[in-house]
């Protein structure tokens, strides 16, 4: 079997911090998400990889991966435009041949172990087998009806009237036929090619569409509040006591917190879980739970809460900053002035709610 893991696409609802980066390689916990979609693709044991890629973000994503601590044969895609899922699997057609494969959106978080779902899927041999998550709403995902064995009986994309509450999690295993099916499929209203449509036409075509719903949680991280839950729940499970950088006498460490070498504590009080990247410096400060630092950041008489600051961050003087993402290089500091006008120097797309 082999793994297909998307990494392309635009990122737009994550503006303005894709207008920089890719979005699979925004740090969760300090770790690019796409770190923990290859740790569960080499879980179940899967070695070959195909990785979709954009033209705008696939060269840092190939240097993201080159290190490579999995072990995998990675095979790099370039997919010349975001033109839908579907289409991303037929541009990786060489690459999947006939064999049956693991396609995993990069930007998407599962909390459980997927052997169970690879096992499923090897023994009752369907076309394919579809992760599902019961969500509280699903007319912003697209749906699944299932019947008591579990098959899929219907898809619809974001019901306005939805006929269960089981959304399709960016986690799919398919046999060759879907190369069927995306060849007798047209792009939808948004010109892409869907991999819903794909799937619909599977089961017009009568084969069997196997389901299994996830218990544990799921996270879509293409949007901000999606982004600080995966960071929340990432640090709730995996952040350890940790302390490599310094911390002087004046400051208090409370529960688990990673300390990365380099990095300075002064005079502050940090309650896990949270972490801190190599060189930088807490002064003067607060940092409270699911807070994640990233390299050489700055930050002054500040208080941080469940908040995700990437590397060269800056934060001066503020009394209070939570369920913020703060982006690379980024300062957000008062004035020593007693001006009470904000004066602000924001690139595109940026969010400040004053
Ligand atoms: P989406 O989040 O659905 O699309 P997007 O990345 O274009 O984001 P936005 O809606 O904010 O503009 O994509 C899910 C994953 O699949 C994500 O990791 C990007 C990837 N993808 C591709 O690799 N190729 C594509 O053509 C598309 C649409 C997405």
């Amino acid at each position: 079997m082999k793994a297909l893991v998307l990494s392309g696409g635009k990122g737009t609802r994550l503006r303005p911090l894709t207008h920089t980066m890719a979005k699979q390689l925004i740090p969760v916990a300090n770790r690019p998400i796409l770190y923990y979609v290859m740790d569960q693709i080499a879980r179940v044991g899967i070695k070959e990889v195909g990785v979709i890629l954009s033209p705008e973000t696939g060269p840092a994503i190939q240097e993201a991966l080159a290190l490579n601590p999995w072990g995998l044969a990675m095979t790099f895609i370039m997919q010349e435009e975001p033109l839908g899922l579907a289409h991303a699997v037929s541009t990786a057609r060489a690459f999947l041949q006939d064999d049956p494969f693991l396609m995993y959106l990069g930007d998407n978080l599962v909390g459980q172990d997927l052997k169970g779902f690879v096992e499923t899927f090897q023994m009752e041999q369907p076309e394919a087998l579809i992760l599902l998550k019961a969500v509280p709403d699903p007319r912003l995902f697209g749906v699944a009806e299932i019947n008591g064995d579990g098959q899929i009986t219907r898809l619809i994309e974001k019901p306005k009237d939805p006929p269960s509450n089981l959304a399709l999690v960016g986690v799919y295993l398919f046999s060759s036929a879907i190369h069927r099916a995306i060849a007798e499929i047209t792009p939808s209203w948004r010109g892409e090619l869907e991999i819903t449509d794909a799937i619909r036409k599977l089961l017009e075509q009568g084969h069997t569409i196997q389901s299994l719903v996830l218990k544990d949680w799921w996270l879509d991280t293409g949007k901000k509040d999606d982004l600080l839950e995966a960071n929340r729940i990432v640090l709730d499970e995996f952040a350890q006591q940790k302390i490599e950088g310094k911390v002087d006498d004046d400051s208090k460490i409370y529960g688990r917190v990673e300390l990365a070498h380099g990095a300075r504590v002064r005079r502050s009080t940090i309650r896990g879980p949270a972490v801190i990247g190599e060189n930088s410096l807490i002064e003067d400060a607060f940092i409270g739970p699911f807070t994640s630092i990233g390299h050489d950041c700055n930050i002054q008489r500040a208080v941080i809460e469940h908040t995700v600051l990437l590397d060269r961050a800056q934060v001066i003087g503020v009394s209070r900053l939570e369920d913020s993402v703060v982006g690379k290089n980024a300062v957000v500091k008062t004035q020593e002035t007693n001006h009470t006008a904000f004066r602000l120097m924001i690139g595109d797309d940026a969010e400040v709610l004053l």
